[in-house]
């Protein structure tokens, strides 16, 4: 019987590819979206390789939703062997900008999300005594970046809990792995600037107007050479496959040299004078 792989998020971007591409691996695939009828793309793409996809319906913010699918998933597979928690939402603004309900929906995703889900489908990998789980957080879950205090802050938390999570899964047989992208053309930067228009003008709005715009300049920079869902995805695959799967995973070289000097830097003042150039 083939190895059962749930992916969340895979509406769009690299957790289309995902899907996609652990399905290509050989994997059955119970591919995930809070809105199923949000899978034309995902199915486009399937069968332009020619493999099939089980989509099933999933809301990393809603327990219920999350209940039903894993337990329909072990009813219907009797296994879960791999989750790939990829489901996130990026936000702009600095502190003064972001309300307290705007940082709550922030951590709802791209933190309780990723608890929620995985705490759902531990209980049945530790009986079966294995498993992977293999959870996106970002570059901006390692180096803190400008304007995205509420998002950087969530993926750090993704970053702390994996990183304390997994020895102990290790010796139930479970494999936990962490991978961090940088700029990825997705539909990611999209949806943030989307919200960033949605956000209403305060006082504090002057003091940040010429930091934010050379952010925002400086950052259409760094995604102009930004990886494709696909090499994200393949990344994936690899710490889902591996014999011996690595806790970390950077997923380019420029990630790999910006991620470097948290280790060879423990002040961090070379790390805040590089993420402060971009505003101007
Ligand atoms: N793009 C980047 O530059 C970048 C860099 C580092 C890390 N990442 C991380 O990579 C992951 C995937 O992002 P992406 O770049 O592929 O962006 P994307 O194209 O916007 O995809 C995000 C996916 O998450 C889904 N999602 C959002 N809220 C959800 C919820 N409550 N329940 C279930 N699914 C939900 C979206 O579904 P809907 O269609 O329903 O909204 C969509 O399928 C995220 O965790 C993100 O933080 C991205």
């Amino acid at each position: 019987m083939k190895a059962v792989a749930l992916v969340t998020g895979t509406s769009s971007g690299i957790g289309l590819f995902t899907a996609v591409q652990l399905a290509q691996a050989g994997l059955a695939v119970v591919a995930t979206m809070r809105n199923p009828a949000k899978a034309a793309a995902l199915k486009a793409e399937a069968a332009a390789v020619g493999v099939e996809l089980d989509v099933r319906a999933l809301d990393v913010q809603d327990a219920a939703s999350i209940a039903a699918c894993v337990n329909g998933v072990l009813g219907d597979y009797g296994r879960i062997d791999l989750l790939v928690n990829n489901a996130g939402s990026g936000f702009l603004g600095t502190m003064e900008e972001t309300t307290f309900e705007q940082l709550t929906q922030v951590m709802d995703v791209n933190f309780y999300g990723v608890w929620r889900v995985t705490e759902a489908v531990f209980p049945h990998m530790r009986r079966a005594g294995s498993g992977r789980i293999v959870t996106h957080t970002s570059i901006g879950g390692l180096i803190g970046q400008p304007f995205t205090d509420a998002y950087c802050a969530a993926k750090f938390a993704v970053e702390g809990f994996m990183e304390s999570l997994a020895p102990v899964a290790s010796r139930l047989g479970i494999h936990v792995s962490i991978v961090e992208p940088g700029p990825v053309a997705t539909e990611f930067v999209a949806t943030v600037r989307e919200k960033l228009g949605q956000n209403q003008p305060t006082e504090a709005s002057a003091a940040y107007t010429t930091m934010r715009d050379s952010y925002l300049a400086a950052s259409t920079q760094v995604f102009a050479t930004a990886q494709t869902g696909a090499d994200v995805a393949r990344v994936i695959v690899e710490a889902a496959t591996a014999e011996q799967p690595h806790l970390r995973y950077v997923t380019s070289d420029l990630v790999r040299g910006i991620a470097g000097r948290k280790y060879v830097d423990l002040t961090g003042d070379s790390i805040i004078a590089m993420t402060g150039s971009r505003l101007g």
